[in-house]
C-alpha cells in the first residue's frame, strides 16, 4: 500500500530511526551481505526505505523524512514522479530488455538525439554506459584511444567512481590504497583551483597527458566551487595544447547547479561530459557525450570495445527521455538558481551565527556547510535523521553536511529543512 500520495509533505517521526523493523533488517543484511558495501552492522543500524515520493521518504517503520540527499543526487525531478513512473511502465509492458549494443531499440535513438543537442559539446555523440564510473571509464578509454597518450590530469579533491579505471582519478586515500598496486603511475595530481601556470608547467612536463578530467563543481569531495574565471581559464589552456578536457557533471547535471550543466555557467563546451545519476529519474543509466571527432577514435574493429549487457536498458532510456521532458517543461534549472539564490541569502550568515559552522558554500540546490569537526557533522547528521531529514555528510574529512534536495522539493519544505538544520546547529 503507498501512503506517500503526494510528495510535498513535511516529515513525521513515529519511532526514533532506526526504529525496530530498521535494526532487524539491518541484522539480516548484514549476515547476508558483504562487508564494506553497507553501513548496516550492529553498531551503526540505520534506516531502510520502503517508499519514497517527491521530496518524501517513507522508512520501513512508517517513519516520513524530507530527502536532502536526492538519493545521491539522482531525484533531480523528485522520487518516482509520475511521468516517469508512466514511462517505464509503459515501456516495460512492451520491450523490457533488447540486445544492448548488437540490436538497438527506438528509445535508445531518440535519447542519443536529445542528449548531444542538450549536452554542451560541439558537434556530438553519445556512448551509453551504466553507471557513473562506467562513463568515466569510458571518457578515459577514449582519450586513450584519441590521443595515445596515457597521462590524466585531475585533481585533488575530486570523486570520479570507484571502478579501477576511474579509480585513478578519484583521490581520497581510503578509496585508493587498498588497490594501489593495481594503479598506474600516469595519473598527475594537483589541488582544485589551483593556478592556470602550474597546470601549463604540468601539462608541459614528462608524461604524456591526453586530458584534465574535473568536477566542475566538486561534489561528495566537499561541495567546492571553481575560482572565478578558472575554468575558462583551464578550457583555453586544454585548447591551445591539443589536451582534451573531460567534465564530469555526473553529480552537477541536468540542473543541479541552477544550469542545466555547471559548465554552462561559465560557458565551457569541454570535448567529453560525463553525465549519470538524474538522468535515469531513478534508473541505471549514464552517458558520456563527446565531440564526434573524438569519438571516431573507437571505430577501430567493428567489435563494441566498451559496452555492457545493459547498456542503454529500455526502461531507463524511456524514463531518461521523461526526466528530460520534466527538466525543460518545469523549468527545473531555472527553479534551482531561483530557490539556490533565496537559500544563499539564509545560509551566508551561517557561520558568523552558529559556532559549529566553518564555511557555506555553493550554487543552485547543491550546497555544503563545513563544518568545525567530523564529529559534529555526524553528530548533525544523527540529529537530523531523528527530526526527520535525510543528510548525508562529505568531504576528504567528512566534515561537509551536504544538501542537494530534489529540484521539486516545495518552499515550505525547504523552508521547514533549513529551520530544522538551523535549530540543531544551536545545540551543537
Ligand atoms: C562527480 C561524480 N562522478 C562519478 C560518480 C560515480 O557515479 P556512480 O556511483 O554512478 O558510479 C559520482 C557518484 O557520486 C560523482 O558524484
Amino acid at each position: 500500500m503507498k501512503r506517500l500520495a503526494r510528495g510535498d509533505l513535511l516529515p513525521k517521526i513515529l519511532t526514533p530511526p532506526p526504529g525496530p523493523r530498521a535494526r532487524r533488517l539491518s541484522r539480516s543484511l548484514a549476515r547476508a551481505e558483504a562487508p564494506g558495501v553497507n553501513t548496516l552492522h550492529d553498531a551503526a543500524p540505520t534506516i531502510l526505505w520502503q517508499e519514497a515520493k517527491g521530496a518524501n521518504v517513507l522508512d520501513v517503520d512508517g517513519n516520513r523524512f524530507l530527502d536532502l540527499t536526492s538519493g545521491f543526487g539522482v531525484a533531480a525531478v523528485g522520487h518516482r514522479h509520475p511521468r516517469v513512473v508512466a514511462a517505464v511502465r509503459r515501456q516495460a509492458g512492451e520491450l523490457l530488455h533488447g540486445l544492448g549494443d548488437v540490436q538497438a531499440h527506438p528509445l535508445r535513438v531518440r535519447l542519443a538525439e536529445r542528449l548531444r543537442r542538450r549536452v554542451p559539446v560541439d558537434d556530438a555523440q553519445v556512448y551509453f554506459a551504466v553507471s557513473g564510473a562506467d562513463a568515466v571509464e569510458i571518457a578515459l578509454k577514449t582519450v586513450l584511444l584519441a590521443t595515445g597518450r596515457p597521462g590524466i590530469l585531475a585533481f585533488e579533491p575530486a570523486y570520479h567512481g570507484l571502478t579501477l579505471g576511474a579509480l585513478h582519478a578519484t583521490s581520497r586515500p581510503e578509496f585508493r590504497r587498498p588497490f594501489s598496486r593495481h594503479l598506474h603511475s600516469h595519473l598527475h595530481r594537483l589541488p582544485y583551483g589551483c593556478r592556470l601556470g602550474t597546470i601549463a608547467q604540468t601539462l608541459a612536463g614528462g608524461d604524456e597527458i591526453g586530458a584534465v578530467i574535473l568536477e566542475p563543481v566538486v561534489g561528495r569531495e566537499g561541495v567546492i566551487l571553481p575560482p572565478p574565471g578558472w575554468l575558462r581559464g583551464l578550457a583555453a589552456l586544454c585548447h591551445e595544447r591539443g589536451v582534451l578536457l573531460v567534465a564530469d557533471e555526473i553529480l552537477t547535471g541536468f540542473g543541479r547547479t541552477g544550469h542545466w550543466f555547471a559548465v554552462d555557467a561559465d560557458g565551457v563546451r569541454p570535448d567529453l561530459v560525463c553525465c549519470g545519476k538524474a538522468l535515469g529519474g531513478g534508473l541505471p543509466i549514464a552517458a558520456t557525450v563527446g565531440r564526434r571527432g573524438v569519438l571516431a577514435a573507437w571505430e577501430r574493429s567493428g567489435e563494441a570495445l566498451h559496452t555492457a549487457t545493459f547498456m542503454a536498458h529500455p526502461t531507463a532510456c524511456a524514463a531518461a527521455l521523461a526526466v528530460l521532458d520534466i527538466l525543460s517543461g518545469d523549468k527545473l534549472p531555472r527553479r534551482a538558481a531561483r530557490l539556490g539564490s533565496r537559500l544563499e541569502r539564509r545560509l551566508r550568515d551561517w557561520p558568523g551565527t552558529f559556532s559549529a559552522v566553518a564555511a557555506v558554500r555553493g550554487r543552485g540546490l547543491m550546497w555544503g556547510v563545513e563544518l568545525a569537526s567530523r564529529a559534529d557533522a555526524a553528530g548533525i547528521c544523527r540529529a537530523a535523521l531523528g527530526r526527520g531529514l535525510l543528510i548525508l555528510a562529505g568531504g576528504a574529512d567528512g566534515r561537509v553536511l551536504q544538501l542537494l534536495p530534489p529540484l521539486t522539493i516545495s518552499e515550505r519544505q525547504l523552508g521547514h529543512a533549513v529551520e530544522l538544520i538551523e535549530e540543531l546547529l544551536v545545540e551543537f
